[in-house]
């Protein structure tokens, strides 16, 4: 055997869950004496946490895979980790011959150990579930010092909705225990973190055995430090009133929600097993506006599901538009193996797919443009998350999500101000600082 891999290079796809469980890799892979590089020429080790939710997603994973690939000196081990680990298990060592190691969610425990078969040329794929597993006793590695961190409250899920391969590769649902995750939010507060993310598949059916969604929230808001917390992804029936009245009543919980509805026609909703309809998804926002009046809400929508007619398309436009998003995430439906969708009949053509995933874009657009012009003038407290992309101007993030490019110095990175939103691209906002007391005027 050569001299152990020393240097780690990671690479994530998909979703926060994903980013958060590469943090714990860091963990169990800083433990074991590993160093992170961003250089992939420089990796010892190189690790794809992968999506498997579309196959857009995974032919991009496959693609990357393939240029990775040119960094593999003897010795150098490149694994594929991740849902698409889990959904093609040992396939995939089968079939790409220069992937060393396959591991699945709920198998990065064991990581180290497989990486040193892996030099020894023993490649090995872990894709079994271990319902018990939450890597508690893993501290992640979240890298530099941020203000916002995630924490990963739930693993895997118990809903069956017919699209979506998640269920087999995450596994069962299970939640941490509520004292648990307290303990994590209060390490992250104590190390300067003041907005935490809630993480789980349908988060706010979190249920430790003791405790419900409801008492987290409650929990987690009152650490001390902890001035913004966040929460995805939740499910609309999961909503109970307890849950409700926590967001309204807990000062820490942002006035924004991402709540995924898949479709606005009823028929195309039962046949997703999504276990609500049209009228249930209306009545869950109505609640949640009632209780939360500045809740800014965003969604999940995919078009061309099996037996989606136009008058079904045109529902979901017009949902959006009853609704008013203030921003959606719109996909083209992506057949996955093992879903019930599967054996559904009435696939819709691409090019129609296609079409409507153009103008559900468009419908999009329009209606969160309305709804930001109208917010021109507003004065929002922000959390200045960087240095924005283009221009010496810095990214901030309101409670309720919208992004805000403000001129400002460096060292209010990771700080809470006061702004005026003073224009709109239509989707992000420019703003000036505010002062405090034009702010009680506007705010009173
Ligand atoms: N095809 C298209 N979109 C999908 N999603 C999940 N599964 C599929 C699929 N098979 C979308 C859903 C989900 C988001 C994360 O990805 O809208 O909310």
């Amino acid at each position: 055997m050569g001299a152990l891999p020393k240097h780690v290079y990671f690479e994530t796809y998909g979703c926060q869950m994903n980013v958060s469980d590469t943090e714990l890799m860091r963990g169990v892979l800083g433990t074991a004496g590993y160093v992170e590089t961003d250089d992939p020429a420089a990796a010892d080790v190189l690790l794809v946490n992968t999506c498997a939710v579309r196959d857009h997603a995974e032919q991009r994973i496959v693609g990357r895979m393939g240029e990775l690939k040119q960094h593999k000196r003897t010795g150098v081990v490149l694994g594929v980790v991740g849902c698409m680990a889990q959904r093609l298990g040992p396939r995939l060592l089968e079939q790409a011959p220069h992937v060393d190691l396959v591991v699945g969610p709920d198998g990065y425990r064991g990581l180290a150990d497989l990486i040193a078969c892996a030099v020894g040329g023993d490649r090995r794929a872990d894709v079994t579930f271990r319902p018990w597993e939450h890597y508690e006793d893993v501290p992640p590695r979240r890298g530099p010092a941020r203000a916002g961190a995630f924490v990963t409250v739930q693993r895997g899920c118990d809903y069956r909705c017919t699209f979506c391969v998640v269920p087999m590769t995450r596994g069962r649902e299970r939640s941490r225990t509520l004292s648990d995750v307290l303990r994590e939010v209060g390490d992250l507060a104590a190390a300067g973190v003041t907005e935490v993310t809630l993480l789980g598949q349908t988060v706010n059916s979190y249920h430790d055995g003791e405790h419900d969604f409801a008492d987290l929230l409650r929990a987690a808001g009152a650490v001390d430090g902890i001035r913004r917390l966040r929460f995805t992804s939740p499910h609309p029936n999961d909503f109970t009133a307890r849950v409700v009245a926590a967001m309204a009543e807990v000062p820490a919980v942002c006035e924004h929600v991402h709540l995924p509805v898949q479709s606005g026609s009823s028929a195309v909703l039962k046949r997703m097993g999504r276990r609500y309809d049209r009228e249930g998804y209306l009545r869950c926002v109505e609640r949640l506006r009632r209780a939360i009046p500045q809740l800014a809400i965003t969604t999940d929508i995919i078009v061309g599901f099996p037996g989606e007619t136009d008058d079904d398309y045109r529902a979901t436009e017009g949902l959006v538009r009853e609704v008013g998003f203030d921003d959606a995430f719109t996909f083209k439906y992506s057949p996955r193996d093992g879903t019930g969708a599967l054996r559904l009949p009435g696939a819709v053509p691409d090019a129609a797919a296609q079409a409507r995933l153009e103008r559900l874009i468009a419908v999009v657009r329009e209606v969160a443009r309305r709804r930001n012009v109208g917010l021109v003038g507003g004065v929002h407290e922000v959390l200045v998350e960087g240095v924005a992309r283009r221009g010496n101007l810095l990214q901030s993030r309101t409670r309720t999500n919208k992004v805000v490019l403000v001129a400002g110095l460096p060292e209010w990175i990771g700080t809470y101000r006061t702004v005026r939103l003073t224009g709109t691209t239509g989707s992000t906002f420019t703003g000036a600082p505010a002062s405090a007391g034009r702010e009680l005027a506007v705010v009173g």
